[in-house]
């Protein structure tokens, strides 16, 4: 099936990453023209750069406003123009801390760099959308923001308000900008990433994990940006706005208890 993203252009942002590295070479593959966006991971983003036929990159701390804004400048620069907005850098703190103890400079980072840079991105973009008349945003949110996570409040309440509030408002603000303009969200559950990777080595953890999902595997990254792919696509997802697509096997919440050793 023909998606029609050939010579769209893209921005990923967060395509140094994992899931954004497999979004960036999912929509090359359908022929779309991308810029890669990184912030720590220049070299990481050179490599991908090379890989993809000298796709243009990018770098930008995303949780600082003119950071976002001189991203977008330049992605226009380079492509002429911008179609589809990918935002996917966020941060998932390791360490497992619950609210009693959480430091209000955590919650405040972790709200920061991920609800913070999804909305500066979703700005710039629909700024960018306006000028245009025509869009397609897909953000990642996170099974964290439907089942909640332990732990990590933080996390969870950021990408709660992502795959909620944000999503539903602006689903409803592109169209008084552009009418056949598109905002969705994917949702991964536990994928394989460097953002996972030291979490995932543990068996034990992958076993308890994976024992609400009735696919019972790690995602791998290319499963997110497939998903990611066909609601970026006018012509697969045209009448499709404002939805939610989880990837995460089918999972259905989270084990609670530990069972005693
Ligand atoms: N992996 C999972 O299990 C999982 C599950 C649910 C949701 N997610 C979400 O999926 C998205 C991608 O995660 P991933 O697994 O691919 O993790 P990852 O490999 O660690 O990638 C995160 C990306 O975000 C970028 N980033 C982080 N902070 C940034 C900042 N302040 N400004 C600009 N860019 C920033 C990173 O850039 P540099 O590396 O260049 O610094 C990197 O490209 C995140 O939004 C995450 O919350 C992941």
């Amino acid at each position: 099936m023909e998606t029609g993203l050939a010579g769209k252009r893209v921005l990923v942002t967060g395509a140094s990453g994992g899931i954004g590295g497999a979004c960036a070479r999912e929509f090359v593959g359908e022929g779309s023209r991308v810029v890669i966006h990184y912030h720590e991971g220049r070299e990481r983003a050179e490599a991908l750069g090379r890989e993809l036929g000298g796709a243009p990159i990018v770098g930008g701390d995303l949780r600082d406003e003119d950071a976002v804004d001189e991203l977008f400048r330049r992605s226009v620069d380079e492509l002429s123009g911008l179609d589809v907005c990918v935002a996917v850098a966020g941060k998932w703190p390791e360490e497992d801390v619950p609210l009693w103890e959480l430091p209000l400079e955590r919650w405040e980072a972790t709200l920061r760099a991920n609800l913070t840079i999804t909305y500066l991105t979703a700005r710039a973009f629909l700024r960018e959308v306006e000028r245009n008349g025509h869009g397609s945003l897909v953000m990642i949110g996170s099974t964290a923001g439907l089942f909640g996570e332990a732990g990590h409040a933080d996390y969870a309440t950021a990408k709660s308000a992502i795959v909620h509030g944000l999503l539903l408002s602006l689903k409803n603000e592109i169209v008084r900008v552009a009418p056949r303009g598109r905002v969705n969200v994917v949702c991964p559950g536990w994928t394989e990433s460097p953002m996972t990777r030291t979490t995932l080595t543990d068996p034990e953890l992958v076993r308890r994990v994976t024992r609400t999902m009735a696919l019972r595997k790690v995602a791998r990254p290319e499963d997110v940006a497939r998903q990611v792919v066909v609601l970026a696509s006018d012509e697969l997802s045209g009448h499709v706005t404002g939805q939610v697509v989880t990837v995460a096997g089918g999972m259905e919440g989270r084990l609670l208890h530990h069972d005693p050793k």
